[in-house]
C-alpha cells in the first residue's frame, strides 16, 4: 500500500462516521434510510405509525433476519425521546445503530449479538415534541409533551388505577407494535437525571407501597438489569452527579420509590406485553449542547451493548402437544413469581423467561387442564448469547382449537384493583406534590 492509499484508508472512516450533532427529523430519516440501504442484509427500516403532526415513528431493526421473527431469536428494543425535550437518547441510538452495523462482521461480540438477537431501535417516539424545542435547555420545555400537550409517559393503560386520558397516536402506535412482536427486554431512554429506574412506577399495597416502593415478582431480575446498565456508566454510579439532592445508591432506583406516576410505559410493557422494560435517565441536562454528545456516547456505549445481551438471561423454548404441534396461549410461569396477567406462549408456542442463575419450578398450564410442573436449573455461567433452551411436550392430542382461537390478552383495566385483598393505594408524597407544583419531571 503506498502513502496515498494509506491516507485514504485512514480518512475514510471519518468521512463515513455519523456526526455528533442533533439530527432533526429530516436528517434522522436520511441517516436511517442510508443505513437501511448500505446494510440491507442485516437491517430493516419501517414506520410503526405517525405522530399528531404526521411525522413517521421510525424503527430500525438490526439482526440476522431483520424482517421477521425467527423461532428462538429474542426480540429486544430501545425507545428514546418520548419526552421531546430529552434529547441525548435520540442521538445515542443513532450512534448505536452506526456502531452495530459498522462492527458487524469485524467485531466478534457485535457479530454474535446481531446473529443471536433481533434489535429494534426507535430513536424518537415524540418527533413533534423534539421539533417544538428550538434550542438546548437543561430544564423542562414544552416539547416534553406531544403536539396535543399529552405527556406520553402518562398515556398508557395503568395496572393500578383507571387512566382515562385520551390515548394519543404515538401511544396507540407503540401499543400496536407491542402486540405485533414478542418483545422480551427493553429500555426507555430519558434525561434530566442520572439513574436506571425499574418497575413499578405506580403501585398498591400488594406491591409494597406501604414501604414506599412498588416491586414486581421479578425484582431480582430488574435490579440486575438496572445495575448492569448503571455500573458500566462511569457517572451514573457516582453520588449526586446532578446536584439536585437526589441520592440514588449505585445509580439505580425503584420507580415508585423515586416518585409514583400513572400510565407509564415501563409498567405497561411488563404487565401487558410480557416485556421487561426499565427507564434510563442519561443526562442531568435534558437537552445539552451538541458539543457534549461525544462524552455521552463514550459514557453509555458499553452499557447500551451489555444491556442488550441481557435478553439472553434465563430460559426459552416452545410448548408442543403430543403430536409436536406448537401450542399458543399456554401459560408458562415460574412458581412464586406469578404475573398479574400471566405470561403466555406466542403463536409459535414460544416462551421467554428472564431469570438469574438458580433453581426454579416452571408451571406450564393449558387453562382447564392439570398444570405441568418441571424443575429447571439455570447454570451460574450464563449461556453465550442464548438463554437455556427447554421445550415442553404436553400429554394432549390433536389441535387444541380453543387455544388457537381464544383471545387471551388481558383487559386493559386496573388489574390490581380486582385483587380480593385490594385496599386503597397510599396518597402521593409531599415530594410528588412539590414536583407537580414546580413542574419538574424526568421520567
Ligand atoms: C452509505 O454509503 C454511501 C456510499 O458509499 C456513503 O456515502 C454513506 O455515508 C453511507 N451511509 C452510511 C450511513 O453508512
Ligand atoms: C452468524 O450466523 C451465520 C448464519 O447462521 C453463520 O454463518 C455465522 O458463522 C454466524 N456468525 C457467528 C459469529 O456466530
Ligand atoms: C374511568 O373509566 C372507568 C370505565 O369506563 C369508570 O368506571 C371510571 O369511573 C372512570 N374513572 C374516572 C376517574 O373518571
Ligand atoms: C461525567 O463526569 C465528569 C466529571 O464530573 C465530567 O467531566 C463529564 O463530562 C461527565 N460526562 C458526561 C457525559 O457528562
Ligand atoms: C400453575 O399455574 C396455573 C395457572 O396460572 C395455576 O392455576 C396453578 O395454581 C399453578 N399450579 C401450581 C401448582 O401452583
Ligand atoms: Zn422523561
Amino acid at each position: 500500500m503506498d502513502f496515498a492509499c494509506l491516507w485514504l484508508a485512514l480518512l475514510l472512516p471519518l468521512v463515513a462516521a455519523l456526526d455528533f450533532k442533533y439530527h432533526h427529523q429530516e436528517g434522522m430519516e436520511a441517516f436511517l434510510k442510508s443505513v437501511a440501504q448500505n446494510y440491507s442484509s442485516i437491517t430493516y427500516l419501517h414506520s410503526i405509525g405517525k405522530s399528531v403532526q404526521g411525522r413517521n415513528l421510525w424503527v430500525l431493526v438490526v439482526g440476522q433476519f431483520p424482517k421477521e421473527h425467527r423461532i428462538g431469536i429474542p426480540e429486544f428494543k430501545y425507545v428514546a425521546n418520548m419526552h421531546g425535550d430529552e434529547t441525548v437518547g435520540r442521538e445515542l441510538l443513532l450512534h448505536l445503530i452506526h456502531y452495530l452495523v459498522t462492527r458487524h462482521g469485524k467485531d466478534l461480540e457485535i457479530t454474535n449479538l446481531i446473529n443471536s438477537t433481533r434489535i429494534h431501535i426507535m430513536p424518537s417516539m415524540n418527533p413533534d415534541g423534539f421539533e417544538a424545542v428550538r434550542k438546548p435547555d437543561c430544564y423542562y420545555s414544552n416539547g416534553r409533551e406531544n403536539y396535543n400537550q399529552y405527556d406520553l409517559n402518562r398515556n398508557f393503560p395503568d395496572a393500578f388505577e383507571y387512566n382515562n386520558v385520551s390515548r394519543q397516536p404515538e401511544t396507540l402506535a407503540v401499543m400496536k407494535w407491542l402486540k405485533s412482536e414478542t418483545f422480551v427486554l427493553s429500555a426507555n431512554l430519558h434525561g434530566g437525571a442520572l439513574v436506571a429506574s425499574y418497575p413499578f412506577d405506580n403501585g398498591d399495597p400488594a406491591t409494597g407501597t406501604l414501604h414506599s416502593r412498588s416491586l414486581t415478582p421479578d425484582d431480582d431480575v430488574f435490579q440486575h438489569l438496572a445495575h448492569t446498565y448503571a455500573s458500566r456508566n462511569p457517572n451514573m454510579t457516582k453520588p449526586d452527579q446532578c446536584k439536585n439532592k437526589m441520592n440514588f445508591p449505585d445509580g439505580v432506583t425503584n420507580g415508585y420509590s423515586w416518585y409514583p406516576l400513572q400510565g407509564g410505559m415501563q409498567d405497561y410493557n411488563y404487565i401487558w406485553a410480557q416485556c421487561f422494560e426499565i427507564t434510563l435517565e442519561l443526562s442531568c441536562c435534558k437537552y445539552p449542547r451538541e458539543e457534549k454528545l461525544p462524552y455521552f456516547w463514550n459514557d453509555n456505549k458499553a452499557s447500551l451493548i451489555e444491556y442488550i445481551k441481557q435478553v439472553h438471561l434465563g430460559i426459552k423454548g416452545q410448548v408442543f402437544d403430543q403430536n409436536k404441534n406448537p401450542l399458543p396461549n399456554v401459560i408458562v410461569e415460574v412458581q412464586d413469581r406469578k404475573h398479574i396477567c400471566p405470561f403466555r406462549t406466542n403463536k409459535h408456542g414460544e416462551y421467554y423467561l428472564l431469570l438469574l442463575p438458580g433453581t426454579y419450578e416452571i408451571n406450564v398450564t393449558v387453562p382447564g387442564h392439570e398444570p405441568y410442573l418441571t424443575k429447571v436449573v439455570i447454570p451460574e455461567k450464563s449461556q453465550h448469547f442464548s438463554a437455556l433452551k427447554k421445550n415442553f411436550v404436553l400429554p394432549f392430542q390433536g389441535q387444541l382449537d380453543s387455544l388457537l382461537v381464544s383471545d387471551s390478552s388481558c383487559p386493559t383495566i386496573p388489574l390490581y384493583k380486582m385483587l380480593p385483598s385490594h385496599s386503597a393505594a397510599t396518597k402521593p408524597s409531599l415530594f410528588l406534590f412539590l414536583l407537580t407544583l414546580l413542574h419538574i419531571f424526568f421520567k
